[in-house]
């Protein structure tokens, strides 16, 4: 992560869009992304020693335990570029021992590193919607997301990628609703003691309406970036 002088943390439930705004950023603005559950998909889908020692807790909505979730993040940073000088941790951290341990982190190694905090806010009944009609596409190398819900995230050609042409798919942890509603309750579970731990250590939380189309989200967190800077 040499080079990064500011981070986000994207923080906000499961179906937030917090993998969506991250790639318009990656694309637009080109920053560098850390999403730790594409980085644990992709130990599964590779059958790696950790991918098998996540496969429950990914497939029952459950967290990772923490420190398999520091490791990957810290092997992760050592070896990330980031050629706009920003990066996003998209859904990390997700308790508060993640955060302090991150922010220990930060503090030793990159001591001049701005971190904000953007919390995405949504109703349940809207991410419960939304997880039941996203798709992804199979091929593990493209894992674009859709949407069967909504316009703005339609394919081209149903059940086709725009990007490769593969077939789309669920994802496992979105298949069954009682899969998602775990996945929120685990969220709120954290969410208060999180808050407060940044408002406690200093860190700044802006809260970015969510329910809004992907264009306005995008928008509005620009502002935002330049009211921060
Ligand atoms: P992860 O992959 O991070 O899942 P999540 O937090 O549940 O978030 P999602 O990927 O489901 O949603 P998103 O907010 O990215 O929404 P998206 O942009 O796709 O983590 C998966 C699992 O890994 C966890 O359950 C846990 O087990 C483990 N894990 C990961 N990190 C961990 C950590 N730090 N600690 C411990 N365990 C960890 O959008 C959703 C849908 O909505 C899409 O179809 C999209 O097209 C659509 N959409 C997006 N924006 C809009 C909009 N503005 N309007 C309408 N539709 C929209």
């Amino acid at each position: 992560m040499t080079g990064c002088s500011q981070a986000f943390i994207f923080f906000g439930p499961p179906g937030a869009g917090k993998g969506t705004l991250s790639q318009m950023c990656v694309e637009k603005l080109r920053w560098s992304q850390l999403s730790t559950g594409d980085l644990f998909r992709k130990h599964r889908s590779e059958g790696t020693e950790i991918g098998r020692q996540i496969d429950f807790a990914i497939k029952s909505g459950k967290l990772v335990a923490d420190e398999l979730v520091i490791k990957s993040v810290i092997d992760w940073i050592e070896s990330a570029d980031c050629p706009a000088g920003v990066v996003i941790f998209d859904g990390f951290p997700r308790t508060v021992v993640q955060a302090r341990l991150f922010i220990e982190l930060v503090k030793e190694k990159f001591p001049k590193l701005r971190l904000n905090v953007i919390e995405l806010e949504i109703a349940d009944e809207a991410v419960m919607a939304r997880l039941g009609a996203r798709r992804i596409c199979q091929n593990k190398s493209c894992q674009a997301v859709y949407s069967t819900q909504n316009l703005e995230f339609a394919p081209r050609v149903e059940g086709k990628c725009d990007v490769c042409g593969d077939e789309l798919v669920q994802r496992e942890d979105d298949s069954k609703a009682e899969i998602v509603r775990n996945r929120l309750a685990v969220y709120h579970q954290h969410e208060g003691a999180l808050l407060n731990f940044y408002r406690e250590n200093g860190v700044r939380v802006t809260q970015l309406d969510a329910q809004k189309s992907m264009d306005e989200v995008f928008e509005n967190f620009e502002k935002m970036v330049k009211e921060i800077q």
